[in-house]
């Protein structure tokens, strides 16, 4: 699949489940692979994932929902955890804290890459799944969720949590998403 066909059909899965059409090694190789082969500024590599899949996807959905005491449907928690695995997505603090010491004139400038980092390789490795006929969508339960998040799965201090990408085999496409006018948020100058 070329770069443009996965953009197209990457979209947000709510409706995942447990059967992937590839083993979790394949798919654990392929992050693995996107993780190395997305850039970073300085190529500083300060983004860090941690790969929920079998009983960790389902202990870490009931802890989500336990950390929110409630206040977060249990039916939402649950088309999460239907899921085969999550994704979660970390930046390593100490990382950019050594590239901010090395380089104090961008200190202010590394954590904002260090986020847009972040988000490149969300959305390559959501593609790069998508490519493999697997669903995934990006959900936020940080911070509420990082201390425990840390215990369930050893995770370094330094970590800190960006993203939760819940992904499995698709149970339903989602809708058409409306066609929009590429001209009003691109300006062509020359
Ligand atoms: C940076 C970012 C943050 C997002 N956060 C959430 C989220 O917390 N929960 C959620 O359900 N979807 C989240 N989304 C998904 C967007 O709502 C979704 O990508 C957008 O509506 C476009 O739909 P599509 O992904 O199907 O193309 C996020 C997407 C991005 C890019």
């Amino acid at each position: 699949m070329s770069i443009m066909k996965a953009l197209r059909e990457r979209r947000t899965y709510y409706a995942i489940n447990k059967d992937l059409p590839i083993s979790e090694e394949k798919v654990v190789e392929k992050i693995k692979e996107v993780v190395t082969l997305v850039p970073d500024a300085f190529n500083m590599k300060s983004a860090r994932t941690v790969v929920a899949l079998g009983e960790k996807q389902d202990e870490l959905w009931d802890a989500i929902y336990d950390v929110f005491d409630g206040k977060v449907e249990r039916e939402k928690i649950d088309s999460f955890k239907a899921g085969a695995g999550t994704i979660l997505y970390f930046i390593d603090e100490d990382v950019v804290k050594s590239l901010q010491e090395e380089f104090p004139n961008y200190a202010e400038n590394f954590p904002i890459w260090a986020n847009h980092a972040n988000g490149m390789l969300q959305l390559a490795i959501w593609s790069a799944l998508r490519e493999e006929g697997i669903g995934a969508s990006l959900q936020h339960y940080n911070p509420v969720i990082d201390e425990k998040v840390k215990e369930m799965f050893s995770v370094p201090e330094s970590y800190k949590l960006i993203a939760q990408m819940p992904f499995g085999g698709i149970v339903q496409e989602p809708e058409a998403k409306e066609a929009e006018d590429p001209n009003n948020r691109t300006k062509v100058v020359k």
